[in-house]
């Protein structure tokens, strides 16, 4: 953040220390017309506005405060009414972003969409306005069988739209994987694409054309956001691989993927207007993220790039506001940046209801699907697009070359991913029920005119052998923080070094949910084993075994090799701390181990539990997680704490007491919780995960949200916010502050592998600026000629029976001859093709394994930048290394990874100066580090 720039909120203290991002203050850039929903004020009347609204505010004996983040003021939003807040909120005038009159850009040029585009357009021309308008709009909540289903055309039945990012959602006889946050901390590429593969190929199965994720946003820069478990963890470049890789895997099996959520959608709170508590605050519209030029290359939109590079089909645009415009009538974000930079070729659908703007907004701004369909409210029967899409292009608002490239964008993912195949599957089943037979049009009512009854649920089993996949992605997700090691001691875990094991569990977490792992509508609950955060990434278990079910079949069936089974033991009530005491002392005389399990949990900000609405209100375990701890530690000598949650937590209570002889973070592991978690424990497997975000002392050391609304319209100031998590951890002081580093994790030895021979070679010499979505091209794409509008019916066929609430393209009336557009299309432009960027160095490592067993390491390239403090992830590789053995390890760093992003000029820049590459075994470099100087120039 610049010292000029009027803050919207106190962030963290550490965040004031690190290194300028190159593009503040360079935001807005001059320009004439905003977005389309912006009014184009410049920065200075923006600063002018802020200190009016200040001035007014303090008149108002309101002061600033409310506008003000509170660093852990922990507000719930539910203690004061809604009209009280509403005239308390100062009118925070909108940080707008750069402006310039971006062009909708036409997809097809790139070769490998081009033959796609081509045989679209084939088709595409043979129908009339209406039917383009259908396969652009959604048919309404719960008007087929998925959560999103297009209208039908010609040749291509509905388009099937499908939650989600670690499973099929609404959908029985499938696999509930582990997280993304959960994959990601396997640091395991290949577990990476497995995954992807797995979920196309049961989405396939399940006739699910477009599957909604993955999800790459949220980045997890606020550690409270609800949704971070859904994403890949804290680093845009870890989102970026797990992005790709999710994506290859999902489309090599011929679905269509979905990144999410694009972009800067970093907190529940506020994300749409009306949801839930945000009703109370009466606000004018969505938060919106405040996001500097350079840092939305570098960071935001990071991941975004990479799996537009990768191909992927669709991209989801977000609730929230970007620098004052909404995601998906954002201008900028969709035309500029996203489809001419990076050279999008797919579609782009709205998340949601997050359409707010007309149709000639949104769709001149790039929006090419409207979903579910509704406006504002499911089942509402009204559509931004549908007929105000066919009324729009009618009178020349939106140009029919622009209609034309939505449907194509839509029609040749379709092709290029071979949907038209027959043997493509169609949905075979319903997300509103269970049984078989059921009302085709859900959101209409039972007994609505045109209501049929139809077979919809098969029941098909898809899951072939992914509970094995899911198990192994578990285990591999699940980081060991902390143990007693020492080469003779029986304390910590693995539990078989046991002489004989007496064993005792703790907390509700490690049994069952007393009403059933799908008792809670989309998980919003957090009782027994948590596997999963809540929300539309959620999935339904057909299969979730617990902790208490695996260790005790376990311990009933034990292997040769086993301790002695002992005692055992459990206590599934939390808070009774006479009972949780008397259990500790009992293991205690035993010489026992006392294992606690703790949870902290979080969802989509639709749903709530216990008092938190989505985000977390902060990072304390929940029911009384530390206070368990602490009152079976005061009495067991070896307790071992498994924490399962969506991220960091706070460890403070119990991270020192002498009786915590090991700590294991598994994250959310689906269902294969119990079984992924029992062969660690025994130490049939070593843990190999690492933390994808860092864990710090105080609360205070983090990012938080926006809990009150600083403005009708909230506003989350961004800027300078960057380099969060390790990235900002650039002193030794700050070192300081850390418990556990990103990319640190423990195995059951106690001597670590090392690095040595860290070499650099450069493969050739950089170019200083390279663009990313060259300027306008001249080259063709294939393009549809106009049709004469005045020969095209715009209303439904003669008799035709309306289905309740069901989205139609249909006008009400016919319009009047005078009142059709005869007009060319205009306002669309095609751009040249980005760069894609080279492979500028080459860098190899030794890992050597002093240990007398094969061990698995995640050696991690750094990048720090001339002039730079904080380091950047450029690459990680799992490797297994033999007993007593050396492996080389090499990373390919490309072009884009070495840039920055110039403002001014708009393309990427290799600057001059001294690069520190470093291969480490965690972001500060324990338990192994080694650095090399290169000199890039130019
Ligand atoms: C979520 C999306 C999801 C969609 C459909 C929205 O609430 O933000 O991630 O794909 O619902 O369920």
């Amino acid at each position: 953040m610049t010292d000029s720039t009027p803050s919207l909120g106190p962030k963290s203290t550490l965040l004031a220390n690190q290194e300028p991002s190159s593009d503040t203050p360079n935001l807005p850039q001059t320009g004439a017309a905003g977005p389309p929903t912006s009014t184009g004020s410049k920065r200075k009347f923006v600063y002018i506005g802020l200190g009016l609204a200040a001035i007014l505010a303090i008149a108002l004996g309101v002061g600033l405060g409310v506008g003000l983040k509170k660093k852990g003021s922990g507000s719930d939003g539910e203690k004061s009414s809604g009209d009280e807040r509403k005239t308390n909120l100062p009118a925070l005038e909108l940080v707008k972003g750069p402006e310039g009159d971006w062009k909708a850009v036409l997809g097809g040029l790139d070769p490998e969409w081009a033959p796609h585009y081509a045989k679209a357009a084939a088709l595409v021309k043979t129908w009339t306005t209406l039917e383009k308008v259908n396969v652009t709009t959604g048919i309404g909540w719960s008007q087929g069988p998925c959560v999103g289903n297009t209208g039908t055309a010609p040749g291509l039945g509905s388009i099937c739209l499908q939650d989600g990012p670690l499973g099929i959602r609404f959908a029985p006889l499938v696999t509930v994987f582990p997280a993304a946050l959960t994959t990601a901390a396997t640091f395991n590429k290949d577990l990476l694409f497995l995954r992807g593969q797995a979920l196309g190929r049961e989405a396939r199965e399940k006739g699910v054309n477009v599957l909604l994720g993955p999800c790459i946003g949220p980045l997890g820069l606020f550690p409270e956001g609800g949704r971070n478990w859904e994403s890949f963890g804290a680093d845009p470049y870890l989102q970026g691989v797990g992005g790709r890789l999710t994506v290859r895997g999902i489309q090599g099996e011929g679905v269509i993927a979905n990144a999410k959520h694009y972009v800067g959608n970093e907190q529940e709170l506020f994300r749409r207007r009306d949801e839930g508590r945000n009703a109370g605050w009466g606000l004018d519209g969505p938060i919106s993220s405040v996001l500097g030029s350079a840092d939305l290359r570098e960071t935001w939109a990071w991941p975004f790039q990479e799996v537009v590079e990768e191909g992927v089909g669709s991209i989801m645009c977000a609730y929230n506001s970007v620098n004052g415009s909404q995601s998906c009538s954002n201008s900028y974000l969709l035309n500029e940046v996203l489809k001419g930079e990076m050279g999008f070729q797919g579609f782009v659908v709205s998340d949601w209801l997050a359409q707010d703007t007309e149709a000639e907004v949104s769709a001149n701004a790039g929006l090419d699907m409207t979903m579910p369909g509704e406006k504002h409210s499911f089942t509402a029967g009204d559509s931004f697009f549908g007929a105000e899409l066919t009324a729009a292009v009618v009178k020349g608002e939106v140009s029919q070359a622009r209609l034309n490239d939505m449907v194509l964008r839509i029609v040749a993912t379709h092709f290029k991913l071979s949907q038209d195949s027959p043997s493509y599957p169609r949905p075979n089943f319903s997300s509103w029920f269970r049984r078989s037979h059921g009302p085709a049009y859900v959101g209409a009512g039972d007994n609505a005119p045109g209501q049929i009854i139809l077979p919809l649920n098969a029941n098909i089993d898809v899951r072939g052998n992914h509970s094995s996949l899911a198990r192994q992605i578990a285990s591999e997700g699940t980081v060991l923080l902390r143990n007693e090691n020492s080469p003779n001691s029986t304390l910590g875990l693995p539990l078989g070094k046991k002489k004989v094991l007496n064993l005792a569990l703790f907390g509700s977490a490690a049994g069952p949910n007393p009403n059933g792992p799908n008792s809670c509508t989309d998980r919003a609950c957090n009782r027994g084993a948590l596997g999963q955060g809540w929300g539309s990434g959620s999935v339904d278990y057909t299969r979730f075994i617990t902790p208490l079910e695996s260790i005790q079949s376990r311990l009933y069936a034990p292997l040769s090799s086993d301790p002695p089974a002992g005692l055992f033991d459990f206590t599934l009530d939390d808070t009774n701390r006479d009972l949780l005491r008397q259990k500790a002392v009992a293991m205690q005389e035993v010489n026992g181990t006392c294992l606690v399990f703790v949870t902290s949990d979080s969802g989509e900000g639709y749903g709530s539990s216990e008092g938190h609405a989505g985000d977390r209100n902060d990072l304390e375990l929940w029911h009384g997680g530390a206070e368990m701890v602490l009152t079976v530690a005061t009495h067991c000598r070896d307790t071992v704490v498994v924490i399962h949650a969506v991220g960091a937590v706070n460890l403070e209570p119990f991270e020192g007491h002498p009786n915590v002889t090991a700590i294991l973070h598994a994250h959310l592991p689906g269902q294969e919780h119990g079984s992924s978690l029992t062969p660690l424990l025994f130490g049939d497997e070593e843990p190999s995960g690492r933390l994808p975000y860092t864990i710090f002392k105080k609360e205070g050391d983090y990012p938080r949200i926006e809990k009150e609304a600083n403005g009708r319209v909230p506003q989350s100031d961004l800027r300078g916010m960057a380099a969060f998590d390790y990235r900002n951890v650039t002193s030794e002081e700050q070192e300081k502050t850390v418990r556990y580093p990103f990319g640190f994790g423990l195995d059951y030895h106690p001597d670590p592998i090392t690095i040595s021979d860290v070499e650099v070679k450069e493969e050739f010499k950089p170019i200083r600026f390279w663009a990313n979505g060259g300027n306008s091209s001249t080259a063709s794409p294939v393009t549809i000629p106009d049709r004469d509008l005045r020969k095209e019916p715009f209303t439904a066929p003669k008799g035709w029976r309306f289905i309740k609430n069901y989205i139609y393209p249909y006008l009400p009336a016919a319009p009047k001859r005078e009142d059709i557009t005869t007009g060319p299309s205009a306002n669309l432009t095609t751009r040249a093709l980005p760069v894609k960027p080279r492979k500028v160095l080459e860098v190899t490592a030794t890992l050597k394994n002093p240990s007398s067993k094969a061990r698995m390491a995640v050696p991690q390239l750094y990048v720090t930048f001339p002039g730079g403090k904080g380091r950047n992830l450029r690459g990680f590789e799992k490797v297994r290394v033999e007993a007593g053995g050396e492996e080389v390890v090499k990373f390919g760093v490309s072009e884009r990874e070495v840039s920055r992003w110039n403002v001014g000029r708009n393309q990427w820049e290799v600057r001059e100066g001294r690069y520190r590459v470093e291969v480490m075994m965690d972001s500060l470099g324990r338990g192994g580090r080694k650095e090399v100087e290169w000199r890039g120039e130019y």
